[in-house]
């Protein structure tokens, strides 16, 4: 078998082909894309803190593909892979597992019957779940209804204000998400690459404010930044709900959410899916008690210690 890498190289115009047309009859025969968003999107773009991992099993005709892109800060890399429908259970799979970083983490996205194939090939290769990732959704038009949105008195309902509240948001994100790795290290550039996005709408990013705060940045309470896209599907996300750590247990997190669901509700969309990691508890059970239900579990893997 021969590895090729690319470490930190862009793909060839050849390759980056060979590559989606695996990653499509992966999908066909799955009925799942074995790569993410991000990952898809940097088989054609030339990321330089991302490696390519090709597997030749008989040239010139890709068998497999890995992709590992370097963790932020102190967190480890973490990687994808796939292997051609045809080059199953023939060690192509092993090959390029052995080709990442040690400490890579390995998502599988695999829904279904192929999710447990994929269990079985990372548990058969030293692999153990360490990170499960839940898609939950639920029908806007079905399905039990939720009740109105119950904010406390003292705060008020508006839209997010570009100019006005970039500061505020960032840092009651931080505050809200300190344990979590990806979300509270977003940045003011990061929220602005989202607010020139075709999908960004704020009138679908609620703040809860108290505006009898009196600092520059402390205003925002709670908030929920509902995304819709592509913009004209039917399909509304709970993208980010978060509450400031010293206003939590006041019953914001729920009535924010709440609000969010009435926003997508009244755009006339007809469904609603959210990502959210299976040990944030009181998330899970905030959503489960609104009706969203599992849809897909999302498994990272890594090397057993
Ligand atoms: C999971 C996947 C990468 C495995 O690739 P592969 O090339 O078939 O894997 P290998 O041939 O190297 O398998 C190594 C071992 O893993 C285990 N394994 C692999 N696929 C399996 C399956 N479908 N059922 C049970 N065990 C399996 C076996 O122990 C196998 O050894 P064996 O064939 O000698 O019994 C491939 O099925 C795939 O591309 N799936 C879609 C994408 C995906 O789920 N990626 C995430 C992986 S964590």
């Amino acid at each position: 078998m021969n590895i090729e890498l690319r470490d930190g190289q862009p793909l060839r115009p050849g390759e980056v082909r060979q590559v989606l047309h695996i990653a499509e009859e992966a999908e066909a025969a799955d009925g799942s894309p074995p790569l993410s968003e991000q990952f898809r999107l940097s088989v054609e773009s030339g990321d330089p803190d991302v490696t390519h991992v090709l597997s030749y099993a008989a040239e010139p005709a890709l068998a497999g593909y890995a992709q590992v892109r370097a963790g932020s800060g102190e967190e480890p890399p973490s990687a994808e892979l796939v292997v051609a429908p045809d080059w199953r259970r023939q060690g192509v799979g092993s090959a390029l597992l052995a080709a990442l970083p040690q400490d890579a983490r390995v998502w599988s996205h695999a829904t279904g019957r192929a999710a447990a194939a994929a269990d079985a090939f990372a548990r058969a290769m030293g692999l153990e779940p360490v990170r499960s990732l839940h898609v939950m959704g639920r029908s806007l038009v079905d399905g039990p209804p939720w009740p109105a949105a119950a904010v406390p008195e003292r705060y008020s309902v508006r839209s997010f204000e570009s100019g006005r509240d970039e500061d505020a948001w960032v840092a009651v994100n931080a505050a809200a998400f300190a344990s979590h790795p990806e979300q509270g290290a977003l940045t003011r550039r990061d929220l602005e690459q989202r607010m020139a996005q075709p999908w960004w709408d704020p009138q679908g990013f609620i703040l809860v404010v108290d505006e009898s705060a009196t600092g520059d940045t402390d205003h925002v309470a709670a908030f929920h930044w509902t995304k819709v896209d592509p913009p004209d599907g039917d399909t509304g996300e709970v993208y980010v709900v978060g509450v400031c750590p010293d206003r939590q247990g006041e019953g914001l997190g729920k009535a924010v959410t709440i609000l969010g669901l009435d926003h997508l509700k009244a755009r006339g969309l007809r469904d609603v899916v959210l990502y959210v990691d299976e040990d944030n508890v009181a998330a899970v059970r905030t959503y489960a008690n609104l009706g969203f239900t599992d849809r897909e579990v999302h498994r990272q893997y890594a090397r057993r210690p």
